[in-house]
């Protein structure tokens, strides 16, 4: 697909809407923040005219929002409140998806709190229709003791099994960490992973797939998973068999949660992302590459 830009009032381009798709999967909007202070561009408006300006702006992007679409609106605390008042009315409150929180400098010039973030607030069109966010594990805070606990199993794998196991076992217990309890299980690489069982909610029946080499009986009130993902389980080398029973075997490396609230990114970063561009100084308040990656 081609990417386009349009370059003019944004409120006169949506109103116009000729040079716009019709339905969009995700709006990013980084607006004035009314902070009187910008000098780059007009962001001394008064707090009436800037709150009507964007509820004009905010009711023509639903517009253009597709069904399952969301969006993303960049603020920090002059009109945080003002942004979600005006969402929750356009879009309803039951279509908030959340606020990222995200570092936005070292040092501000408050007297009282030194406030170094800022805040991405995003709501859907229809919140029933937006898959569940999620990101590794790996990727989060959890990244460096997960990398730790996977290599010190591995090593100690390659020597002995038994201790592997059982530093293993020793370590979840320790963690505390509920979901951490299923992962207990070490492959023949030293890797980590959960036995995920494949029984289904469905009639009871029996699997017979000769090519893979797998007869299963009914279960008492279960049916099992489908013949197709079992042979694509066993294609895999992702079948675990206890007591003849097939389990899928879901590695910690693969683990995911719910997307955190709090982000790592650096407002900052996004000069230094325009300036590596070759672009530097074309845009005065430039949001880094990285979490615009993150929220696309
Ligand atoms: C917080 S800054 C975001 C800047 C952007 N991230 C960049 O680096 O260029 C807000 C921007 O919105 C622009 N702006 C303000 N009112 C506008 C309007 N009615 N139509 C289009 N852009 C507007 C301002 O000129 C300013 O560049």
């Amino acid at each position: 697909m081609a990417n386009k830009v349009i370059i003019g009032d944004n409120k006169d381009v949506m109103t116009n809407g000729n040079h716009l798709d019709s339905s969009y999967k995700v709006i990013y909007l980084d607006p004035p923040y009314n902070t009187l202070t910008t000098k780059s561009y007009n962001d001394a408006e008064d707090s009436d005219l800037w709150m009507e300006q964007i509820e004009d702006r905010l009711t023509l992007c639903k517009k253009y929002l597709h069904n399952a679409g969301v969006i993303f609106i960049s603020i920090d605390d002059s009109e945080i409140a003002t942004i979600r008042f005006l969402c929750d009315k356009i879009f309803g409150k039951k279509n908030f998806l959340g606020t990222f929180i995200t570092r936005q400098a070292t040092r501000s010039n408050s007297k009282h709190i030194n406030t170094i973030h800022e805040y991405v607030v995003c709501y859907a069109k229809d919140k029933t229709k937006v898959q569940p966010w999620k990101v590794k594990r790996l990727d989060t805070e959890d990244g460096e003791w997960m990398r730790n606990l996977m290599n010190n199993v591995r090593s100690l794998y390659d020597k002995d099994i038994n201790s592997a196991n059982d530093y293993l076992k020793k370590y979840i217990k320790e963690s505390g960490l509920t979901w951490l309890r299923n992962y207990n299980l070490i492959d023949e690489n030293g890797d980590i992973f959960f036995a995920s069982d494949l029984s289904t909610p469905s009639n009871p029946r029996t699997v017979d797939i000769p090519e893979i080499n797998l007869h299963l009986e009914p279960l008492d009130k279960r049916g099992w998973t489908s013949d197709k993902r079992l042979v694509e389980l066993h294609n895999k080398g992702l079948l675990h068999y206890r007591n003849g029973r097939p389990y899928e075997k879901k590695y910690l490396y693969d683990a995911e949660d719910n997307c955190p609230s709090i982000l790592n990114f650096y407002s900052r970063q996004g000069t230094k992302d325009l300036k590596d561009l070759g672009l530097d100084g074309l845009f005065d308040t430039p949001k880094p590459v990285e979490l615009l990656k993150h929220l696309f």
